[in-house]
């Protein structure tokens, strides 16, 4: 059932994600956005076993009061063997600060069925906020390739940037290091992709002190959980001797919300594969020499004020 198009600025997102602290704030924000619509979660391992990521999404739906189906997708990448972030994260993903997160029921359909058919069933208007491992994505274009043309847009939070440090390894950002053949596969696949890498995400979206102060000063239950699913992130942070946790999933999801603030520079990305330091790495074309087209605006700045106060709104 749509709700009314607000004057056309109804956006309807379909979100997949592996579940952990700050995938739930950005699921958060989508679902407390009144522009947006989400017409379904779809989990995938990554951050946690995807069972997990499952509940976690489903508690952050019940929190939220929506009824958004959350569907159950990949429990590893397609080829390497599943390397979890619990150490960053939390056991459970959500910052092991005592969350009920368990005995709810995802909706019937996998993953990457769901993707195909939400997609080809309203062609031109979803856009996938993909916000994991790319593993689901890369099943559904291998089952139907005609997503690429009937997707909206595809924003992805995922990758370096332009020449960003990486968080996992050197050069490697998470969710393309965890399933680089999937992300190869994504970044290959033709479809409208928008990369927000963790570049933005260190630059714009650091929590530090006095953001944490505003965020806690909200004093709403929704504030109350962005802070305590933040907890192992944060303590994560601290040890490693950081000014504070960044959200990367909450700023790629400003960005799928609002575009308008953002700073893309659109270039030729492919992503290394097969394991070994290159692993996930993505190979940015910065100036077009490699002769092929550009495939992917790559988000270069998003300003922090405007982000934080995307995620104060969220929190209201
Ligand atoms: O590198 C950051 C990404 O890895 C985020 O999506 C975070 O949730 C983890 O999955
Ligand atoms: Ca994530």
């Amino acid at each position: 059932m749509l709700r009314p198009d607000v004057g056309g600025r109804l956006k309807r997102f379909l979100i997949d994600t592996d579940t952990g602290s700050d995938d739930a704030i950005a699921i958060m924000m989508a679902l407390r956005h009144p522009d947006v619509q989400v017409e379904a979660l779809t989990a995938v391992a990554g951050n946690v076993e995807v069972g997990q990521a499952v509940q976690n999404a489903l508690y952050t739906v019940e929190l939220c009061g929506s009824d958004v189906p959350v569907h159950v997708g990949a429990d590893a990448p397609m080829l390497c063997r599943l390397e979890t972030a619990q150490y960053v994260h939390g056991q459970d993903g959500m910052g092991d600060c005592g969350l009920e997160l368990n005995g709810r029921s995802p909706a019937e359909g996998r993953a990457a069925d769901v993707i195909v058919d939400t997609v080809l069933g309203s062609p031109g208007e979803i856009t996938i906020v993909a916000i994991g491992p790319l593993t689901n994505l890369a099943v559904a274009l291998l089952r139907a390739p005609e997503i690429a043309d009937a997707v909206q847009r595809v924003v992805i939070m995922g990758g370096t940037g332009v020449n960003g440090p990486g968080n996992v390894t050197p050069m490697a950002e998470f969710n393309f290091w965890v399933d680089a053949e999937a992300a190869r596969i994504v970044a290959r696949s033709g479809m409208p992709l928008e990369f927000v890498g963790w570049d933005v995400s260190i630059q714009s979206a650091l929590v530090s002190a006095e953001r944490d102060a505003e965020i806690r000063a909200l004093n709403t239950k929704y504030s109350e959980f962005a802070v305590d699913v933040s907890s192992a992130v944060a303590a994560f942070a601290r040890e490693a001797g950081f000014p504070g946790n960044d959200l990367p999933d909450p700023i790629a999801m400003a960005h799928a919300i609002d575009p308008s603030r953002s700073q893309t520079s659109r270039l030729h990305v492919d992503v290394m594969v097969g394991e070994g330091p290159q692993r996930g790495v993505m190979e940015v074309d910065r100036l077009g020499f490699g002769g092929a087209a550009p495939n992917i605006d790559v988000v270069t700045d998003l300003p922090s004020d405007h982000f934080f106060a995307m995620l104060h709104a969220a929190c209201q």
